[in-house]
């Protein structure tokens, strides 16, 4: 293939990536395929053309952003923020124009950024500022890899959009920034918008920025409806927002906003509300405009899920790997009808680094179903009766000195109760041997009365032990029991992800017992890093834990038994590879239903996105259903899927 090929097939597997969500290879052929566009270029540099992936991110460092004008005005949104203003602010558009109806779109929370295109190339980027000039990172937005550098359209264009970071990528960089002691983004929207402000062009490129258009500037498209002109905007190569619905009046409006409010969690980015906008572009032209907001627009706004609270304790909780994180105990505070007690503090460093102090007023942030995090402390509102934290030199539990490892602060008892107990109960977790009833205080009381010592003491266990402790009837004991012995002969891979070895989890354990089966306990460096997500630190955990454990390891395979095979690989069948959902009641257990599929090889997820290949739906499925249909996933009934596989 000629070089210029090979950047039009670079730049699609990109776009399928970046925007379409839907990859049309693996990363390992899209590496491949890049490095060799790099060496060509480097040898060819006069042949190199600017729209190549390659040259989204230069080697140059900015000294500073110019200040640039936008070509029309940027408008910010009135906000509503109940159905009575919206009933208001409904009347008041109908009465601007009749025969109107809307387009409602999730209101992203990030930065916004306008775009300008020109004889098809984008020309400039530029950041809101004032609405009417704003700072020009033309450079930096080329870095991302969901901005097209080059659209099938000649004509002066402004795109306006906000650019996100996903909320996986905000922990994984908070994950990361606390690992290298550096200060925590308080949210998304922060990181979003300081990523957007580097003056090094690669440091936005690695913080996984997306950019998601809203609306138009300067343009000269004659499309009536705004809903129409955003469908064109996306075939010249930008992303489709998740969620978009031309609606006719209050009732639909109020519908749809429901709808996103009450699934808010489950978006990839965090929305602060739903934007209506009228659909007419000829309408929105005669609403005109307030000094600050556009009359045929408005931010439906959701309810907050920042709140102020107080720090009442630093609490500590010692993990099975012994890693000892404090969790903030907060005066009780109800966030979207949850109330919030605890809120996750990364590490001790960043006690320090934000100063917390116990009976400090603090904004704590619930964003999905993860454990609220503080952001802000009000240092303003002090009174002087905080005290200081101080950081604890043993372990809460056994007492012993803890190690320091900066990040990190460890017990490294092995016997330590905490480490003990938690092993135990990751051992019975449902992702692991899945031992029903054996629950966190069950496993406790076992221990306190010395029953058991690890998780090998458990196939030991008799009757009469079990009968002896306080609470233990004669029902609940047999139960346990015989959920014991049902453990025996599990998944080899469950068996593997039990061990609870570092950095190993589930899909580590499967792949781990696709390549080897049981024979794991042999493997060598070079075979783990051959396998697929396997890294050096991943393979270098895993040996460790063999070497230490090795003993104990066939003690436990002895006396378990798992499924001593190497999955093999699914005959061909109509599901194999395909990524399916199952939603609603169905004829059997959906856990049975996914053993069948996964036995297949279809992979099973549990949320419905633009990748899944099909939904499975039973009576009464919910919103995965309308989510499917929204992107055109295909849906079949369990009967459409049974006898597709007949
Ligand atoms: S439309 C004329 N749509 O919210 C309308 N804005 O408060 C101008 N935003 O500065 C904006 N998602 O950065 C619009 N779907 C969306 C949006 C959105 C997020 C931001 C945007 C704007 C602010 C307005």
């Amino acid at each position: 293939m000629s070089y210029l090929q090979d950047v039009d097939l670079l730049n699609k597997y990109a776009y399928h990536y970046y925007v379409l969500d839907d990859p049309l290879t693996t990363d390992e052929v899209y590496d491949e395929l890049y490095h060799k566009l790099v060496a060509y270029e480097t040898d060819n540099p006069l042949e190199c053309v600017d729209y190549s992936p390659t040259q989204r991110v230069g080697d140059m460092i900015s000294d500073g952003f110019n200040k640039s004008k936008h070509l029309s005005r940027m408008w910010s949104l009135e906000d509503i923020f109940n159905v009575d203003e919206l009933d208001k602010w409904l009347t008041k558009v109908g009465k601007l124009s009749e025969n109107i109806s809307f387009y409602c779109e999730p209101k992203f929370d990030g930065a916004s950024l306008n775009l300008i295109y020109e004889d098809g190339k984008l020309l400039r980027a530029i950041t809101r500022g004032d609405g009417v000039e704003g700072e020009e990172i033309t450079q930096n937005a080329r870095a991302i890899n969901s901005i097209p550098l080059r659209i099938a359209y000649q004509g002066l264009l402004e795109v306006r959009g906000e650019v996100v970071i996903f909320k996986k990528a905000f922990d994984k960089i908070n994950d990361e920034r606390a690992k290298n002691e550096e200060a925590l983004f308080a949210n998304p929207r922060n990181a979003a918008a300081g990523s957007l402000r580097q003056l090094d062009a690669k440091i936005t490129a690695s913080r996984n920025l997306v950019f998601l258009p809203y609306g138009l500037g300067e343009n000269s498209l004659e499309i009536e409806l705004l809903s129409q002109k955003m469908e064109y905007i996306y075939t010249l190569g930008f992303r489709r927002p998740p969620d978009a619905k031309e609606t006719k009046g209050f009732k639909e409006i109020e519908a749809f906003y429901e709808k996103m409010r009450s699934e808010r969690d489950a978006y990839e980015m965090m929305l602060d509300g739903m934007v209506i906008k009228v659909d007419q572009i000829e309408a929105q032209e005669e609403m005109g405009y307030t000094v600050k907001f556009p009359r045929h627009a408005c931010a439906y706004k959701f309810p907050a899920i920042e709140k102020i609270t107080t720090v009442r304790d630093i609490l500590l909780q010692v993990g099975r790997s012994g890693a000892v994180t404090p969790v903030a105990i907060v005066e009780p505070t109800n966030i979207e009808g949850v109330v919030v007690e605890r809120a996750s503090l990364h590490n001790f460093d960043e006690i320090d680094r934000k100063d917390i102090r116990l009976g400090d007023k603090v904004i704590i942030l619930r964003s999905g179903d993860v454990i609220p995090k503080i952001t802000k402390v009000l240092t303003h509102e002090r009174s002087g009766l905080e005290t200081p934290y101080l950081r604890p030199t043993q372990c809460p539990i056994c007492e012993s000195e803890l190690l320091d490892e900066g990040a990190l602060t460890k017990c490294q008892n092995l016997q330590c109760e905490a480490r003990v107990i938690n092993s135990i109960s990751y051992f019975a977790s449902k992702a692991c041997l899945n031992i029903d009833g054996l629950g966190e205080k069950i496993i406790q009381a076992l221990f306190d009365n010395k029953l058991i010592a690890n998780v090998l003491d458990l196939y030991f266990l008799k009757l009469d032990q079990l009968l002896a402790l306080e609470g233990f009837k004669e029902k609940k004991s047999k139960n346990i029991l015989s959920a014991l012995e049902s453990s025996k002969g599990s998944e080899c891979w469950r068996f593997i992800n039990a061990l609870g070895i570092e950095h190993v989890g589930e899909v580590g354990s499967k792949e781990l017992c696709k390549n080897f089966g049981l024979d794991f306990l042999d493997v060598t460096k070079e075979q783990l890093i051959s396998i697929d997500g396997f890294g050096e630190e991943m393979s270098e955990s895993l040996l460790e834990f063999i070497r230490v454990n090795r003993e104990f390891i066939i003690k436990l395979e002895e006396t378990l038994k798992p499924e001593h095979i190497k999955q093999v690989e699914a005959a061909e069948n109509p599901f194999k590879d395909k990524v399916m959902v199952l939603t609603g009641s169905m004829s059997e257990s959906r856990g049975l239903i996914k053993t069948m599929l996964e036995s297949l090889g279809a992979k099973v997820s549990g949320s419905v996105s633009k990748k899944t290949d099909f939904l499975v739906y039973g009576e009464d499925a919910g919103s995965k259903y309308d989510k499917a249909i929204s992107l055109g996933v295909e849906a079949i009934t369990e009967t459409q899927m049974r006898e597709i596989l007949s």
